[in-house]
Formats: structure tokens, C-alpha cells, sequence
């Protein structure tokens, strides 16, 4: 159960069940924020991932949402804020990753990207700025947001707006709220890949390694807690997004 006494600083994070959102939730926790840690499908592990974060001596509680439903979406904030109290950090980090290029690839497939990946993340930003009274929101995009392959086209789409939807609420919701982004490069190999995918792809890169989830952590807790940041984008690729 938690235990916030409502003077500790809350944060929602999506997908926070595995990979890089549970590390997010792990990083948060121990730098003193109570985590509502949201997941969709993977209950069993997020209820894993709360209790690694007691054992480290830290405060966390689970919300299922499908963040596919705009409806069920709308009532994450307030089911936060029934649990908590408060609510200072959004950090959107949930994600659907599918192939599809412009020529082929079905509506359906538009429709997922851009319902998970785009519209669950304003309505959550919305439902932020109309509850909270201060805080801070990141975004998770992808370092392919600079570049226009096409390969996962509706992918790639939903995040470069996700992008531009930063910026735009950096400056709607400003001075309460602070909006910044996170783009990271080769981080983990999608779930469907073994981890040798990423030896190939890693060589392009300038740093020629690929990051760690605690790398994203670190650069989502620092645009959190640095009160001078609105708007902007860390590309914590490597430096792949320059090539
Ligand atoms: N992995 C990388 O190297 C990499 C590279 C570039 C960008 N990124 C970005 O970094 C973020 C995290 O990446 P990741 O690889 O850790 O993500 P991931 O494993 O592909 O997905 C994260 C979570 O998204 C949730 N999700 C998917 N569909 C959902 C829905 N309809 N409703 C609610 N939740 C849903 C899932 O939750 P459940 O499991 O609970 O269903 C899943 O665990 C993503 O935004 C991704 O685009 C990652």
C-alpha cells in the first residue's frame, strides 16, 4: 500500500511496468518521488516493479488504463490523485512500436499509433495542467524524430508530433508547468528482438554503443527537477541523431 504523507513529490509514469518506464519509476523512487506506476497489460510485472521500489524503501502504486481508450485515459489523473493527494510529474513513456510504411500499412495501424502514442499522451498532459498546480511533464520520443525513414511510418509520425505537441504546451501551460522531452537512441531491442539486433546498428553510431535505460532515467530526472527547462528536446542517442 503507500504510504505518501502527501509532503512527497508524486509521479505518474506510463509503462511503467518494464524496460525503460520501470527504470524511470526506479530512478524517481529513489530520488524521492511516490510512483503511480501505470500498465496496461503486464500487471503481473508491475506489481514486481512496485515491490522492488518498497524494497528500496520507496512508495508506489499501480493504475491499469488502455491507453488505446480516451475515455479510461481521462480518469487516470484523478484515480492518481484519489490515491495520492498530488501530482508534480507526468512522464509519458508508454508506446506501441509497429511496422508500416506510407504505401502499406493499414488505418488500423495509424489509428493504434497515434491513440497510444500521441492522443493518450495530451489528454494526460491536459487532465496535468488542469489538476495540478505546478509541475513538470516529459515526453518519451525517439532519436528518429530528426530524420523521415519511413519504415515504421505511423511510429515515427505519432512521435514527431508528440514532438511539436511539447513545444506547444510548453508554451500553453508555462509558467506553471514545464513540458520537455527525452529522445532516446538504441536503448533495449524491441520486445519481439534478441539484443544481437542492436550489435549491427550500434556501429553507425558516434559513441558506438548503445545506451542504457538507466541513461533515459537519468536524462528524465534531470529535465524534471531543472526549474529553467521548458520546451526542449534531449537526444540521448549517442550522438545518432547528428548523422
Ligand atoms: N527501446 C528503445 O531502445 C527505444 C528507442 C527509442 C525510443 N524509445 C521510446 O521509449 C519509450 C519506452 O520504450 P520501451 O522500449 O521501454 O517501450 P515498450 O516496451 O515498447 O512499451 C512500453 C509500454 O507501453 C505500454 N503500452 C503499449 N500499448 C499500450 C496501451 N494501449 N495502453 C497502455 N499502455 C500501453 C506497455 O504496457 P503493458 O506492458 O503494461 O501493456 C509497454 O510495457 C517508448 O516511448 C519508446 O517509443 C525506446
Amino acid at each position: 500500500m503507500p504510504k505518501n504523507n502527501r509532503t512527497q513529490k508524486v509521479a505518474l509514469v506510463t509503462g511503467g511496468a518494464k524496460r525503460i518506464g520501470e527504470a524511470v519509476c526506479r530512478a524517481l523512487a529513489r530520488s524521492g518521488y511516490s510512483i503511480a506506476l501505470h500498465y496496461s497489460t503486464s500487471g503481473v510485472e508491475a506489481e514486481q516493479a512496485a515491490k522492488r521500489i518498497y524494497k528500496e524503501g520507496g512508495v508506489c502504486a499501480t493504475f491499469a488504463c488502455d491507453l488505446a481508450d480516451a475515455h479510461a485515459t481521462e480518469d487516470l489523473v484523478p484515480c492518481v490523485l484519489e490515491e495520492f493527494g498530488r501530482l508534480d510529474a507526468l512522464v509519458n513513456s508508454a508506446s506501441i512500436f509497429e511496422k508500416s510504411t506510407l504505401a502499406e500499412g493499414s488505418l488500423d495501424v495509424w489509428d493504434r499509433h497515434f491513440a497510444v502514442n500521441l492522443k493518450a499522451p495530451y489528454v494526460l498532459m491536459r487532465s496535468f495542467a488542469h489538476y495540478a498546480k505546478q509541475g513538470s511533464i516529459v515526453n518519451i520520443l525517439d532519436t528518429h524524430v530528426s530524420r523521415s525513414k519511413t519504415t515504421y511510418a505511423a511510429y515515427l509520425l505519432s512521435k514527431k508530433t508528440l514532438g511539436e505537441l511539447t513545444k506547444m504546451a510548453a508554451v500553453e501551460f508555462a509558467p506553471r508547468i514545464r513540458v520537455n522531452a527525452v529522445a532516446p537512441g538504441i536503448i533495449l531491442p524491441p520486445a519481439s528482438q534478441k539484443s544481437g539486433y542492436l550489435d549491427r546498428l550500434v556501429r553507425q553510431v558516434p559513441l558506438q554503443r548503445k545506451g542504457s535505460v538507466e541513461n533515459i532515467a537519468h536524462a528524465v530526472l534531470f529535465l524534471l527537477e531543472n526549474d529553467y527547462v521548458t520546451g526542449q528536446v534531449i537526444f540521448e542517442d549517442g550522438g545518432e541523431h547528428l548523422i
